[in-house]
């Protein structure tokens, strides 16, 4: 799959083998690990890199996708499907190496990835819970049409700190 972006020099597409270097590279980021929940490390070594190319290639009802900007894997998002009475319901996640942020790379894929998805029988919704202290993941979300759903009060424990999370959704027909 490969999916355009408003942005020229930024499409999504399938994870490949010889992105592993830029993996690497680009996740090996303390300041991208403290904004993600889930399992993703840190440090970010080759084994890591390793199980995540190998998850990305299962075929599954979830998207896995590299932000490929100026013609390298930059950065990752996917949607991950929910099961049982959340069939219906896809959690987006995205990071972008720190060396491109602030050029609505984010946003752009975000967008793109969210109007391929709630196109497809299986996504009525999706999700995300940002962590409190990432405004400006809160804002890529808002650009992207996500709604502010609430507060989830000290319901994340990350680097340390109990935390809020606040969920944003978007819903098909809304
Ligand atoms: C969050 C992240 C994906 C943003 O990527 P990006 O490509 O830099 O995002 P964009 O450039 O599309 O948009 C960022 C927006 O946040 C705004 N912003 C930046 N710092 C901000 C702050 N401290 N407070 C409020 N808004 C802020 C920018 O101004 C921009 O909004 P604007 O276009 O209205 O000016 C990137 O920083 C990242 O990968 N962070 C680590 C992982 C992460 O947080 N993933 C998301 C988990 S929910």
């Amino acid at each position: 799959m490969y999916l355009p972006t408003e942005l020229p020099h930024c499409v999504l597409r399938p994870w490949r083998a010889e992105d592993k270097p830029a993996l690497l590279w680009y996740a090996n980021n303390r300041k991208v690990w403290r904004n993600l929940t889930g399992m993703f490390p840190h440090p970010y070594a080759e084994a890591d890199a390793d199980r995540w190319l190998a998850v990305a290639a299962s075929s599954d009802a979830s998207i896995y996708l590299a932000i490929e900007a100026r013609g390298q894997a930059a950065g990752s998002i996917s949607v991950i499907a929910d099961e049982n009475t959340g069939q219906h319901t896809g959690q987006i996640g995205y990071w972008l190496g720190e060396p491109l942020w602030g050029q609505g790379i984010a946003t752009a894929s975000v967008r793109s990835l969210a109007a391929y998805a709630l196109a497809r029988p299986r996504f009525e919704r999706l999700e995300a819970q940002v962590l409190a202290w990432n405004p400006p993941s809160m804002r890529v979300l808002e650009k992207a049409g996500f709604t502010r759903e609430g507060v989830l009060r000290q319901n994340v424990f990350k680097d340390g700190d109990l935390i809020d999370s606040v969920m944003y959704a978007r819903v098909r027909n809304a």
